[in-house]
């Protein structure tokens, strides 16, 4: 059951401002309230969270996984390993490459012998750049990252990723940044198990 759209915005809000200090953040805020749909914006556009408010809701589900396998990893302390700042700017922004390519359109469909309009989303991919490589652009063009931070959101992806093969630096990236493989595993968990 989808939930209520302002309540998801709200909550997404809440952890932003309580987590996010960094300078540039206001006015990334101010791009994903203003200048994006991505409060309306669906997960994808007929699989996870194919409604509208799933991008937000996705985003604040992998923010909960990461958060939880960050603990279970690293235990209450793991904030010597990595700060709520970083937790929330990777979790929370790691899909804002879909911002923007999603528009409702209509086809017919047959529905108890009558022909009747549906509405469904129509990928419309207004800046073709990839996938976490795009997030990290997106969000690049707003504040900093920490390279621990871009590579995690670069490769969230894992193994679903075009660009991982053998000889990507995919490997070497969940080796060298556990917290990338740690946002992956919280992406799919909230993809398959909390949005199935
Ligand atoms: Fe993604
Ligand atoms: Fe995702």
């Amino acid at each position: 059951m989808a939930r209520d759209i302002e309540e998801l915005k709200q909550e997404f809000i809440d952890i932003f401002q309580n987590n996010i200090k960094r300078e540039g953040k206001d006015k990334l805020l101010d791009y994903l309230l203003n200048q994006s749909d991505f409060f309306v914006a669906p997960a994808s556009g007929r699989r996870h969270n194919a409604f509208e408010g799933g991008l937000v809701a996705h985003s604040i589900n992998v923010y909960n996984r990461f958060k939880a396998n960050i603990i279970q990893e690293y235990g209450e302390d793991y904030q010597e390993v990595i700060s709520d700042e970083s937790v929330a700017i990777i979790a929370l922004l790691h899909d804002l490459c879909k911002v923007n390519t999603y528009t409702v359109d209509y086809r017919n469909q047959k529905v108890d012998g009558q022909w009747i309009q549906v509405p469904y989303y129509a990928y419309n991919n207004s800046l073709p750049y990839g996938h976490g490589e795009k997030s990290v652009y997106i969000i690049s063009g707003f504040m900093r990252l920490t390279r621990e931070e871009a590579v995690a959101i670069n490769w969230h992806m894992g193994g679903f990723d075009p660009r991982a093969q053998i000889g990507s630096d995919l490997s070497e990236a969940f080796s060298r940044f556990p917290i990338a493989l740690l946002l992956h595993v919280a992406d799919i968990e909230a993809s398959y198990l909390d949005e199935k």
